[in-house]
């Protein structure tokens, strides 16, 4: 199975790929995450994205579908793929379709997660992850089970992203609203679109697409 899991910053699509991922085996492909990498290890595309991201901006559409086309064939093709903030634009919507069809893959579903966007600057503001494993947590909605430490690894270490201040928000909003709203009628075009209420616990969110999941 491979699946898109679309909405703006902070609508949940890391934490939801990520339970995906664990109970269901299938492959997480985050681009922000495979940038952050890049930008981490100094790497040519890292230093290219490393001011576009703080600013809250789009990297470019070759450097992201890049990335995914790197990834899908390290993967090989039995692993189920959740394409968490991939694609963003039309150009990437396109690429994606043939990456996929290269591989003999097909996209399965797209689930959108319908957010307040109000309520995503307190979630990103809040947001903070362990340094060791990458688990995520948030200042109010989920916190560690002992404080200070990590429920995943034990770690003690945590540590926050640098575009997670509230203009940088902002303006990944817009990007969001102007860019990557836009793709959603191509696929409901094909009728492989579920919505799913994001303002939900996240417990809640989880059943809501598990329930999408098990319907297919
Ligand atoms: P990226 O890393 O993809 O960030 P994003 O889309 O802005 O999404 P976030 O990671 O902020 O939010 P999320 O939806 O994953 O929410 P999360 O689950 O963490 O991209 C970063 C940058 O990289 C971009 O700005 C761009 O520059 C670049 N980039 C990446 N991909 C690109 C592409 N394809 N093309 C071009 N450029 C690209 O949840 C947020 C918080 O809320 C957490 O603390 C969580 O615990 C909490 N939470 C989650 N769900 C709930 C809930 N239901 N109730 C309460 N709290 C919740």
């Amino acid at each position: 199975m491979n699946l898109i899991l679309l909405g703006p910053p902070g609508a949940g699509k890391g934490t939801q790929s990520a339970r995906l991922e664990r109970e269901r085996g299938m492959a997480q492909l985050s681009t922000g995450d495979m940038l952050r990498a890049a930008v981490k290890a100094g790497t040519p595309i890292g230093l290219k994205a490393k001011a576009v991201m703080a600013a809250g901006e789009l990297v470019s559409d070759d450097i992201v579908s890049g990335l995914i086309g790197e990834r899908l064939d390290e993967l090989g093709n039995d692993t189920g793929v959740i394409f968490d903030g991939y694609p963003r634009t039309e150009a990437q919507a396109h690429a994606l379709d043939g990456l996929l069809k290269e591989r003999g893959r097909t996209l399965d579903h797209v689930i959108e997660l319908m957010v307040d966007e109000d309520a995503l600057v307190d979630r990103i503001t809040g947001r903070f992850t362990c340094a060791n494993c990458g688990a995520g947590y948030h200042d109010r909605y989920k916190l560690p089970a002992k404080e200070g430490v990590c429920d995943v690894c034990g770690s003690t270490e945590f540590k926050r992203r640098p575009d997670d201040n509230e203009e940088t928000v902002r303006t990944r909003m817009a990007e969001y609203r102007a860019k990557t709203a836009p793709i959603l009628p191509l696929y409901d075009a094909r009728g492989i679109v579920s919505r799913v209420d994001g303002m939900a616990s996240i417990e809640s969110v989880a059943a809501a697409i598990d329930a999408v999941l098990s319907d297919a």
